[in-house]
């Protein structure tokens, strides 16, 4: 007969794992699967991703480097010095970081990648990390694999939109306090931060000796009236932000390139040197045909831009104009990015249980607003950027019958 090990190693392993949630995506795509296995027909509200193809310069580049031939080796840890360069002039010309350089460059498997080498380099375990919650899941992951504390600030709302509060952040700063985090336009509610907080929460990090990351990961899909600006443009930044700022960006959204996990880190020259240890030690160097899909994207970067701003401004509009409607949510506005955060009606206490209820019985699947933390219960994110309006409104149709008080 067998018996049962004592020490059996799932439950006894310290790693720093255990104190994190599964990826909540992973979980409700997992259902979403495990339904259209069954035959079912679903709409895809979840991932934030933008249902368009990569700029055909991408894969030009691409190809061009296929038909090469040849050995297929690695980069230099950073990237390849071309497209470091191209992403600079990218952060000079359309973010106005007028002092990008190659050599502030890391080129990195996505934005995911670059903010866990920036959270390895800059921090030591037990160190405090300011986030905005609702928040990023995955920020919460890696300030946490890092052996960090993520401390979390809430955006208030007002009206249809959420705020930035300074005084809350200038609050919660201890002397455990080394990095604050900002994510404009955010995830999950696609709020960006007014130019005034902006100034204040940079000059705030610097008086206090305090990194600012910046995830501007959604930077170019912002809507009418609304602007993006990376606090390394501010002109006190240009000044202090070899000190203190960190920008990270991403190919994944605008660029409809999700899948080649290409993105980058700015920041000081010497930061860069110093974030080689955990690059190499990951992935040594992104992907050397996604650093050229990337190259390829950026000679594209103002066609694309404006192509994808106004494909993603008629999905949200159509999008909000069908959650207007219905009497069990209550969505806010977003400023930028692919997706709304709406607020389930106060009998509603549950958004894990109804999101799941939302595939089974309505066949649109959309993110639990607990899975962006504490703050987020009670709210439901629902992505319109993947989806053409047609089938944005077929999901409509079936958001309208569905009714959340019935048992499934
Ligand atoms: C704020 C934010 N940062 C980073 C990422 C991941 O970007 P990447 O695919 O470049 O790793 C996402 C994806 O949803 C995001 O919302």
């Amino acid at each position: 007969m067998l018996t049962k090990p004592t020490n059996d190693p799932r439950n006894d392993f310290a790693g720093r794992s255990r104190d994190i949630q599964r990826p909540p995506i992973a979980d409700i795509n997992a259902l979403a699967d495990e339904r259209t296995a069954q035959g079912h027909a679903l709409t895809n509200l979840g991932q934030a991703v933008l249902g368009l193809e990569p700029p055909e310069a991408a894969m030009d580049q691409v190809r061009r480097y296929l038909d090469a031939g040849g050995v297929q080796g690695y980069s230099p840890d950073p990237g390849l010095p071309e497209v470091r360069e191209a992403v600079a002039a990218f952060c000079r010309d359309h973010k106005e970081i007028d002092h990008a350089r190659a050599d502030n460059v890391m080129l990195t498997c996505g934005a995911n990648q670059a903010f866990v080498n920036t959270m390895l380099t800059l921090t030591r375990p037990g160190d405090e990390v300011i986030t905005f919650g609702p928040g990023y899941f995955d920020h919460d992951f890696a300030i946490r694999l890092a052996g960090c504390v993520n401390v979390e600030v809430g955006l208030p709302q007002t009206g249809e939109r959420f705020r930035f509060d300074i005084d809350a952040v200038a609050d919660a700063v201890t002397p455990r306090t080394r990095v604050v985090v900002l994510v404009s336009p955010g995830n999950p509610t696609g709020a960006i931060i007014d130019d005034a907080s902006l100034e204040r929460l940079t000059d705030l990090c610097a008086q206090r000796g305090l990194w600012l990351v910046s995830d501007e990961t959604y930077d170019l899909l912002t809507f009418p009236g609304a602007h993006h600006r990376s606090p390394a443009s501010l002109p006190q930044a240009q000044a202090q932000a070899q000190d203190h700022v960190v920008v990270i960006g991403s190919f994944s959204k605008v660029f409809g390139l999700a899948g080649w996990r290409i993105g980058y880190l700015l920041g000081p020259a010497w930061l860069v040197e110093e974030a080689i240890k955990a690059q190499d030690s990951v992935v040594v160097c992104a992907p050397v045909p996604a650093q050229l899909a990337a190259l390829g994207a950026l000679g594209q970067v103002d066609d694309f831009a404006r192509h994808a701003r106004t494909v993603l401004l008629q999905r949200r509009n159509a999008l909000l104009e069908i959650l207007d409607h219905l009497p069990w949510v209550t969505p806010t506005v977003p400023a930028g990015a692919t997706f709304t955060l709406a607020r389930l009606h106060q009998d509603l206490v549950d958004d894990v249980a109804l999101c799941r209820d939302l595939v089974i019985r309505a066949g649109v699947v959309t993110v639990p607003g607990s899975a962006f933390g504490p703050r987020g219960a009670g709210w439901v994110r629902f992505s319109f950027g993947n989806l053409p309006v047609d089938q944005l409104q077929e999901a409509g149709e079936r958001l309208r019958q569905f009714d959340p008080y019935a048992s499934s």
